[in-house]
């Protein structure tokens, strides 16, 4: 039994939740705080959504942390985030992996610091038996920056006589995403009041269904997971299709 009545799994609710945690810097705003002090709560407010996903049935987790065009942020607030990834993915991500949560990371690594870096390869070796939530935490990502580094590889294949021009499909672009061992979004949530996907996961929530809700992401709760994750489970997905 889940300890919250509220928090229950609907029959046909999301196997797979992407969430676009928006809205930490107008949340410190509201209370004369520095950006960065919204960046931590809303660090606080991952491990209650992430333990809440069994209750839910939500087996598969994509969160957005940082992504390419996040750069363009100043020094200070890109310095601070780096900073708290890597205290973040040291400490609390040890105590949300003692529940049987696989880490992921996807992203270009490329642009991050070798420390980090370290702590991210540790934590996805670390988790990687883990059968519970899986978790995937989106870093330096961009949708157009998979797809670009995707079909490098895949043109390197076919340079390299692994790959026919004519076998290309569907089915073969996805193997070179970073999410290639995770299944396509159910439902994208976006977090304070935005109605944009930001380059998150462009190929993989061709089908998704979306939710924008105003709630800043420090406030988020794993309550409102819970009615969005009912409410899709209410909707009707035809994937293009007429219903019979
Ligand atoms: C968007 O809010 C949020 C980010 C760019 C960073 C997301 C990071 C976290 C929630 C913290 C930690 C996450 C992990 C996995 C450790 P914003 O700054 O764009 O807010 P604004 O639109 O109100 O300015």
């Amino acid at each position: 039994m889940p300890k919250d009545p509220e928090i229950a799994a609907h029959p046909h609710g999301p196997g797979h939740v992407a969430i676009i945690m928006d809205g930490n810097g107008r949340w410190a705003q509201a209370r004369g705080r520095p950006r960065l002090f919204g960046h931590h709560a809303g660090a606080r407010r991952v491990r209650e959504v992430v333990e809440a996903c069994p209750a839910l049935g939500v087996k598969y987790l994509t969160i957005f942390a940082f992504s390419t065009e996040n750069w363009k942020r100043t020094q200070v607030e890109v310095a601070g985030l780096m900073s708290l990834f890597r205290r973040y993915i040291a400490k609390e991500m040890q105590a949300i992996a003692v529940n049987n949560v696989r880490v992921r990371f996807i992203g270009d690594r490329v642009r991050l610091d070798t420390k980090l870096i370290a702590l991210m390869d540790q934590l996805e070796v670390q988790t990687e038996g883990n059968t519970g939530t899986q978790l995937t935490i989106a870093l330096n990502y961009g949708g157009r920056d998979e797809v670009a580094r995707a079909t490098k590889r895949l043109a390197q294949d076919v340079a390299d006589g692994k790959l026919r021009p004519e076998d290309v499909d569907e089915e073969t672009l996805p193997k070179y995403l970073d999410t290639c061992v995770l299944p396509d979004p159910d439902l994208v949530i976006r977090t304070s009041g935005e109605a944009r996907i930001s380059n998150f996961l462009l190929w993989q929530s061709a089908y998704a269904e979306y939710e924008f809700i105003d709630t800043l992401w420090p406030d988020f709760t794993a309550e409102e997971l819970s009615r969005l994750c009912q409410s899709y489970g209410a909707r009707d997905r035809r994937f293009g299709a007429v219903k019979a």
